[in-house]
């Protein structure tokens, strides 16, 4: 009898104790493996995953400023989120804090809480450690709003406790934040500040706790991820291809990625690592922006056309699969039409298996913002729908061209239909198939039966690793 009331007296405080945290993301993969932690960081003080804004305590926009549109969302949502508040304090007299954290927090801080004075919180991309104690002080009585957008001394890794959900088959892993490259158009430089890589040890501590939960494949991240120097275990500073071979060790680990890389730190030793590494994965994201050196050279790339197709060679010679994948920006202040045909004349020679282009999005504060040679939107707007032509056409091919082979496939969710499964090939292809929850985190061989636009089909064949 004792024992019972114990277990209900200890449900009930626990109920009493938790709390909902809805955390929203935008932005790039860095986001993601932030929103995770900032989970991390809260979960000590209650507070458990929402699904879904209705019925949270606290609510996280996770934001991006990369382009004009992925901010300006924030703001709607926003609009949205004060609905919920008033709702759940005039209807329930419950309390529901909302934070704004990630690039945007970063870039325009007190400008937040000036047009939408229902956010608590403002919280930067580096500061987000400090979640637990800007929660508590948040107090709804003195409508007191906290902005924390510093970048501090202190590393956030270092006060971030230990993950406390596992990541799933196919997790994040951020060793390297921050950007010193300055491109004339980018944002990252401001909003994440200067390049700063994680020691290696901490990076492999968090690799096998991810490991020992249930993760398969990793992704390490960085904004330039291939500009990683971490001090080595030896005291002596470590590169990419360095960690990504101790990575290699981690028993359970049977998949390695990472991104996003810049051309000018691709190393031979990091081209050579995808020869020697059988866990690294024939896939990678570099992108170049432009085909035209011009406009490389306005964009203040620090390098030429042709160093990223002898990039794309020496990959190709050690690694004769494997399939690229990269970012454009179409109308860039000054490009011409014979810039932007140089564009498409790389992407021919190429041939990317994916690729993202954006039209170019004057940000406040960047040097291209200011630049007198703003190229027109319905020029811009053309020259996306031409590119995207060409660049939709290379995924299909690439993707039609895996017809009738069997490949690796990682299984990582219920897929969208009844008994269907979803994962990975290893060259990023999302490949649905009829299969069963069982098989999450499993690789199993599989034939691509059918190829559409952004994903194959296949038919699971045996099994290739337990976990
Ligand atoms: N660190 C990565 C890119 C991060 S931003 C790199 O150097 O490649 C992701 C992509 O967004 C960029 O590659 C670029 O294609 C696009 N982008 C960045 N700023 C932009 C802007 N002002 N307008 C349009 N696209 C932009
Ligand atoms: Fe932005 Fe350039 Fe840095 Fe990439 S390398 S994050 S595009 S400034
Ligand atoms: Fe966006 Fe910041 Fe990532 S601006 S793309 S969320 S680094």
């Amino acid at each position: 009898m004792g024992r019972t009331s114990d277990k209900f007296n200890l449900f009930r405080i626990t109920q009493a104790l938790t709390k909902k945290l809805f955390v929203k993301t935008y932005g790039c993969q860095m986001n993601v493996y932030d929103s995770d932690r900032m989970a991390d960081a809260l979960a000590p003080l209650g507070y458990q995953i929402a699904d879904g804004p209705e019925g949270a305590d606290m609510v996280i926009l996770n934001t991006c400023h990369i382009r004009e549109k992925a901010s300006e969302k924030v703001f709607s949502e926003l609009g949205r989120l004060r609905m919920i508040k008033e709702k759940a304090r005039d209807q329930q007299g419950r309390i529901v804090k909302i934070a704004v954290a990630g690039c945007v927090a970063q870039a325009e801080g007190d400008e937040i809480i000036r047009r939408a004075p229902w956010v608590d919180i403002v919280v930067g991309p580096q500061t987000y450690h400090r979640l637990p104690e800007l929660v508590a002080r948040v107090d709804p009585s003195t409508r007191s709003r906290i902005v924390d957008t510093e970048f501090p001394e202190e590393v956030k890794f270092d006060y971030l406790p230990v993950e406390h959900l596992p990541r799933g088959p196919a997790a994040f892993l951020s060793v390297q934040e921050g950007c010193d490259k300055f491109c004339a158009f980018c944002v990252v430089p401001y909003t994440r500040g200067a390049e700063f890589s994680r020691p290696v040890f901490t990076v492999v501590a968090e690799a096998r706790r991810l490991v020992a939960a249930g993760t398969r494949e990793l992704t390490l991240l960085g904004q330039n991820v291939n500009a990683y120097h971490g001090e080595g275990p030896d005291g002596k500073t470590w590169n990419l291809a360095r960690l990504l071979a101790k990575l290699a060790d981690i028993k359970g680990l049977e998949r390695l990625r990472y991104t996003t890389s810049h051309p000018l730190d691709m190393e031979d030793d990091l081209i050579n690592a995808h020869r020697d590494l059988p866990q690294l994965m024939p896939y990678l994201h570099l992108p170049i922006q432009s085909g035209s050196n011009r406009v490389l050279s306005a964009m203040n790339r620090h390098h030429e056309v042709d160093a990223y197709l002898g990039i794309v060679d020496r990959l190709r010679s050690v690694r004769p699969d494997i399939a690229m994948s990269g970012d454009f920006i179409v109308g860039f202040p000054g490009e011409s039409d014979q810039d932007f045909a140089d564009t498409l004349a790389l992407v021919d020679k190429v041939g990317y298996a994916s690729a993202y282009s954006f039209k170019f999005s004057p940000r406040p504060g960047t040097p291209a913002a200011g630049d007198d040679r703003q190229v027109p939107e319905d020029v811009k707007a053309d020259r996306l729908e031409a590119l995207q032509q060409l660049l939709n056409a290379q995924q299909y091919a690439f993707n039609k061209a895996t017809e009738g082979q069997r490949m690796d496939v990682l299984v990582e969710r219920t897929g969208g239909r009844e008994g269907q499964m979803a994962g990975r090939s290893p060259y990023m292809q999302a490949v649905n198939f009829q299969g069963s929850e069982d098989q999450i985190g499993e690789i199993f061989s599989c034939l691509i039966t059918q190829a559409k636009q952004k994903s194959v089909s296949g038919e699971l064949g045996d099994l290739k690793g337990a976990a």
